[in-house]
């Protein structure tokens, strides 16, 4: 069985997705271990409950970027993980560490990449006035928010939508695909050809969303 890594900041619910996947078992993996740069993450504390091994590296305790990239690679590998799964951890990393970890880690985006990069992607969906939002798995190369993609799920953004209850639409969806995106990892389903994701896979018919629809 595959070993994962989880690297988080924050809330953890991706990470919460991710254990219920693996505890009914949808999600063959070993969940090695999570890590935080914030102690106070509550997902450490999911973690813990879940009998998962947690480490706090605290990134304002080092002098800069590398040298914290480098400490969370050292304790990231003493894991020996075969995946390291971005769960809401909000640091940028630097080039080096994004290479290290080449085709091995993978990330989840709040927002249909290649639209709306970086942060307050709902905020900036609703002020767009885009009728699809939706989010992202792909894999990390050292362009932020950039890298080939795994899967999508788009959402639409209704009228009265603020940015609370897109976000929450939003966050329903990415509960559903990362835990999909790893199990597909794990199963060795997914390919890298030319910068781009190739599943191997007996597809569904996919249905269109189309935004709005008219009665
Ligand atoms: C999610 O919206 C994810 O897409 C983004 O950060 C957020 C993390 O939320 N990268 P949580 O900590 O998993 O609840």
């Amino acid at each position: 069985m595959k070993n994962i890594v989880i690297l988080i900041s924050g809330r953890g619910s991706n990470l919460e997705a991710l254990i219920a996947a693996r505890q009914a078992g949808h999600l063959p993996v070993n969940i090695a271990a999570v890590i935080s740069n914030r102690a106070a993450a509550p997902g450490l504390e999911t973690a813990a409950r879940a009998g998962i091994a947690t480490q706090c590296i605290d990134h304002q305790t080092f002098a800069g970027r590398e040298a914290f990239d480098a400490a969370l690679a050292d304790c990231i590998d003493g894991f020996h993980p075969d995946l390291v799964v971005l769960a809401g951890f909000m640091r940028i990393l630097s080039d080096g560490f994004v290479r290290h970890y080449s085709g091995r880690l993978i990330n989840i985006h709040p927002s249909l990449l290649p639209s709306f990069a970086g942060l307050h992607t709902h905020r900036r969906a609703l002020e767009e006035g885009v009728r699809i939002h939706g989010c992202t798995v792909h894999f990390v190369t050292p362009a932020l928010d950039h890298g080939p993609v795994i899967i999508q799920a788009a959402v639409p953004v209704l009228d009265d939508d603020c940015e609370e209850t897109l976000a929450a639409r939003v966050l329903e969806q990415e509960h559903q695909i990362y835990p999909l995106a790893v199990r597909w990892f794990a199963e060795d389903r997914l390919r890298l050809e030319n910068g781009r994701v190739r599943l191997n896979a007996e597809l569904l018919a996919n249905s269109a969303l189309v935004s709005p629809l008219l009665r």
